[in-house]
C-alpha cells in the first residue's frame, strides 16, 4: 500500500471586484473533486483559495460605489464563500490577499529577492490620465490598433489583428477612466530579474510539473528569452507598500500567487497537526499543487517558481491547467443571458447537477469546454438520475418493506461484483489523473451493468412469488451493493448524494477501500429521493433570470465589466416583438460581391466609396467603414451586399446597395466576406 501523502492543493484566487460565475466554478469544481478524491484515498490533502484583492480594479470599484477597498473586499468575500459553499467546493481555508499573512511573506520574499540581487529599478515611461492623477494599466486605454487600424483595441494586444504592441504605440489613445487623452510620464519601477531563471526554467517546466501543451508553450516563451518582469506600480494603488518605499506597491500578481502561502499559514495557525515548514521548505518532500486557467500560465509557471527559487522556497509539483467553458458554443455572453453568476445558478438548479456535468467533460488537457444546455440536462437525467440513482429506487423499497430494512448476507452474482470491484482501481487511477470524463464514463459503465442485472432477475416479478422471497431480498441487496459502489467512486463529484446514500445504508462516511466492501446481513435505513430529475424550463428560467440581473447591474453601476462584448441587452418580450418572419426576410436580397475599387470620400472622414462587381453589373456603394480599413487593403476582398437596397442620394453621390459589416466604432467594424470559392452575383440565403 502506498504512503500516506501529503498534499497542499490551490484553486486560483477569484478577483475581489466581481461576482463568481459558472466560468469561475469549473475549476473550482475540478479542484475540489481532486481534494474530495485524495481525501478519500486516505492522503493529507489540504485545499485553500483565497479573493485575491489588490490592483487598481478593485480600487476603482470602490471609488464607484462609494465604499472603502478594505469595506467592498469584505462584501464579496462573504459572497464568494457563500456561492462556493453552495457548490459544495470544500476549502480548509477561504482566505484572503489583503492579510497580516500576505503582508509578511510578500515583504519577506521580496527583501530575500533583493539581498540577492535579483530587484532592480529602472525608470519607465507609461501613459499618464492626468485628470484621474493615474498612471494607466493597458486595460484602461484604448485606441486605434497601430497595425491593422481597428478602433476600440485596449492598451496590450488588438483582438481584430492579434497584434501585440505598447500602450504607447496605440493611435488615439484615451483614458477608459476619464475619457481624456494621456500623457507620457516617467516614475521609477521596481523590476524582478526573471531571465537569471532561464536556465532553472527551463529545466523546472520540461520535468513533469506540466502537462506537455504547457511545457511547449513555455519553450516558445523561454527560447525567445525572457525579460525582466515589473513588479511594482505607483501610487494611488490598493495593495502593500514596497519596503523602503512611500509610493510604491506591489503589482497584485506579485503578491496573488503568496496569497496561497499566506492562506496556508493562516490554516496552520489554527491548528496543532500541520506544519507550514513541512510544505514549503526548498527540499519538501510534501507536495504543493495549483490549478489554473490557460490564460494564467506564465504567472505560476514562469514568474512564480523563480520567486520561490530566488527566495529560498520550493517550488509547485505540479500545475494542472484547464481552458475555458462556453455555454451552447459561445463565450458567455451577459446580452444572450449565458453569463451566468454562481448564485443565479443557485437560485434555480441543484449544483450537484453541474458538477456532475463539469466532471463528465473534463479531462488532463486544457481544451475548452462547452456546456450545451441541451445536453446538460439530457445528460443529467439519462445518466446520474436515469441510470445511477434508479439503481437504488429499484431496489429500496422491497428491503424496506418486504424485509424490515434488512440486507441479505449472499453475493448473488459474485462474478458481477468482483468485475466491478476490479474497475476500482482504473477510476481510481482517472480521478488522481484528472481524467474525470474518463471516470464517468467507467461508472456508467458499471451502472449500465448494474441495471441490466436488475432487469434481468426482475425483483418486481419474483417479489410476486411467495417462494422467492430470498431471492427478492438476495438481487435487491445485490443492486444496493452495486449502488454503493458507484456512489463511492462518485462520491469526489457529488458529496451531497453521496452523504445521503450514506445516511441511507446506516454507514460511516465512505473511504474509497469501501468500494471493495460488500455490504451484508445489516439493517439500512428508509429511502429519500436523492435528487430530482432537471427540468429545461427551469434552465431556461435561469438564462431569463441572468439577462435581467445584467440589465440591473448595468442599471445601478453604469458600468460594463470586462466579460461584457457591448452588445445590446434585451429582454424575452422585446426580442418577440422584434422578430420578423421569413416573408420579412425573403424580402431582402443578398448578394456575393467583389470589391473592385475603394476610394477616400472627400470631406467624409468615416466614408470609403466602393466599386463593386456583382456577377453581371458593377455598382458604387458608400460604406462606413473607414474607420477600420486602408482603402488599398479592400480591393479584391469578397463581401455581401445588400442588393435590392432602394439606391440612396447622399451628399457625395449615389449609394447602390449597402455592404454587410459587423461591430461598430467602439468595439472595431469587420467586413462579412463569404469563405473562398463565392463568386461575385452568387445569392446569398
Ligand atoms: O486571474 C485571476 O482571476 C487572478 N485573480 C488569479 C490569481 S491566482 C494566484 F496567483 F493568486
Ligand atoms: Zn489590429
Amino acid at each position: 500500500m502506498q504512503a500516506k501523502r501529503n498534499i497542499l492543493v490551490s484553486a486560483a484566487l477569484p478577483n475581489a471586484n466581481g461576482p463568481i460565475h459558472i466560468g469561475h466554478m469549473l475549476e473550482h469544481i475540478q479542484t475540489d473533486i481532486w481534494v474530495r478524491f485524495q481525501k478519500m484515498a486516505g492522503n493529507r490533502c489540504t485545499f485553500v483559495c483565497a479573493d485575491d484583492t489588490h490592483g487598481t480594479a478593485t480600487m476603482l470599484k470602490a471609488e464607484q460605489l462609494g465604499v472603502t477597498p478594505e469595506t467592498l473586499i469584505g462584501r464579496v468575500k462573504q459572497e464568494h464563500e457563500r456561492d462556493l459553499n453552495g457548490f459544495q467546493v470544500e476549502y480548509d481555508n477561504f482566505y484572503t490577499t489583503h492579510s497580516e499573512e500576505n503582508k509578511k511573506f510578500a515583504e519577506q520574499i521580496y527583501l530575500r529577492l533583493q539581498k540577492n540581487n535579483m530587484i532592480f529599478t529602472k525608470e519607465v515611461e507609461q501613459l499618464f490620465d492626468p485628470e484621474k492623477q493615474l498612471f494607466l494599466a493597458d486595460r484602461f486605454i484604448v485606441g486605434t490598433c497601430p497595425r491593422c487600424k481597428t478602433p476600440g483595441q485596449y492598451g496590450d494586444n488588438c483582438e481584430a489583428c492579434a497584434a501585440t504592441y505598447d500602450a504607447t504605440d496605440l493611435l488615439d489613445a484615451t483614458s477608459v477612466l476619464s475619457g481624456t487623452k494621456p500623457v507620457l510620464a516617467g516614475s521609477e519601477h521596481y523590476f524582478f530579474d526573471l531571465p537569471q531563471f532561464s536556465e532553472m526554467l527551463k529545466q523546472w517546466t520540461t520535468s513533469g510539473t506540466l502537462q506537455p501543451e504547457v511545457s511547449n508553450k513555455l519553450a516558445e516563451w523561454l527560447d525567445s528569452g525572457l525579460k525582466p518582469w515589473d513588479i511594482s506600480r505607483d501610487a494611488p494603488y490598493f495593495g502593500f507598500l514596497i519596503p523602503g518605499t512611500r509610493d510604491k506597491y506591489f503589482y497584485v500578481w506579485m503578491d496573488a500567487p503568496i496569497g496561497y502561502m499566506a492562506s496556508f499559514q493562516a490554516y496552520c495557525d489554527t491548528r496543532n497537526d500541520i506544519n507550514f515548514d513541512d510544505y514549503w521548505k526548498p527540499d519538501s518532500e510534501f507536495e504543493v499543487h495549483h490549478f489554473i486557467g490557460k490564460d494564467i500560465i506564465n504567472f505560476h509557471a514562469l514568474f512564480w517558481p523563480a520567486v520561490l527559487e530566488g527566495s529560498g522556497y520550493r517550488k509547485p509539483s505540479r500545475i494542472h491547467t484547464h481552458g475555458f467553458i462556453t455555454v451552447d458554443g459561445t463565450k458567455m455572453s451577459k446580452s444572450r443571458g449565458t453569463y451566468i453568476t454562481a448564485e443565479t445558478y443557485l437560485d434555480h438548479l441543484d449544483p450537484e447537477y453541474l458538477r456532475y456535468y463539469y466532471a463528465a467533460k473534463s479531462n488532463s488537457g486544457m481544451e475548452d469546454i462547452d456546456i450545451n444546455l441541451d445536453d446538460f440536462v439530457q445528460r443529467v437525467n439519462s445518466d446520474l438520475v436515469g441510470k445511477v440513482v434508479n439503481i437504488a429506487s429499484r431496489c429500496a423499497g422491497f428491503i424496506n418493506k418486504g424485509f424490515a430494512n434488512q440486507l441479505s448476507s449472499t453475493i448473488h452474482d459474485e462474478k458481477l461484483w468482483k468485475e466491478s470491484v476490479a474497475s476500482s482501481d482504473m477510476i481510481f487511477n482517472f480521478y488522481e489523473a484528472g481524467e474525470y470524463s474518463k471516470a464517468v464514463r467507467e461508472i456508467t459503465r458499471l451502472a449500465d451493468n448494474a441495471n441490466q442485472y436488475i432487469a434481468h432477475h426482475e425483483p418486481w416479478k419474483l417479489a410476486k412469488d411467495t417462494t422467492q422471497q430470498q431471492a427478492v431480498q438476495d438481487v435487491c441487496t445485490m443492486g444496493i451493493n452495486l449502488f454503493k459502489q458507484i456512489m463511492i467512486y462518485l462520491k469526489p463529484i457529488l458529496p451531497e448524494i453521496a452523504h445521503k446514500t450514506e445516511l441511507f445504508l446506516g454507514v460511516k462516511s465512505f473511504v474509497w477501500a469501501d468500494s471493495t466492501c460488500f455490504l451484508g446481513a445489516i439493517e439500512i435505513n428508509r429511502f429519500e429521493a436523492l435528487i430530482q430529475r432537471m427540468d429545461k424550463k427551469i434552465v431556461n428560467q435561469m438564462v431569463a433570470a441572468s439577462v435581467e440581473s445584467t440589465d440591473k447591474n448595468i442599471a445601478q453601476t453604469g458600468t460594463r465589466d470586462s466579460s461584457d462584448n457591448g452588445e445590446p441587452t434585451y429582454s424575452e418580450k422585446d426580442h418577440t416583438a422584434n422578430t420578423i418572419d421569413i416573408g420579412d426576410f425573403s424580402k431582402v436580397e443578398l448578394k456575393v460581391a467583389k470589391i473592385i475599387a475603394a476610394e477616400l470620400v472627400h470631406g467624409a472622414d468615416k466614408l470609403l466609396c466602393l466599386t463593386l462587381d456583382v456577377g453581371d453589373h458593377e455598382r458604387k456603394v458608400f460604406s462606413g467603414i473607414r474607420s477600420a480599413y486602408q482603402p488599398q487593403e479592400l480591393v479584391g476582398k469578397l463581401t455581401v451586399v445588400v442588393a435590392n437596397l432602394t439606391p440612396r442620394k447622399m451628399r457625395f453621390g449615389i449609394s447602390e446597395g449597402m455592404i454587410l459589416a459587423a461591430g461598430s466604432d467602439e468595439e472595431g467594424v469587420f467586413l462579412i466576406s463569404p469563405d473562398e470559392g463565392a463568386a461575385p452575383g452568387m445569392v446569398v440565403c
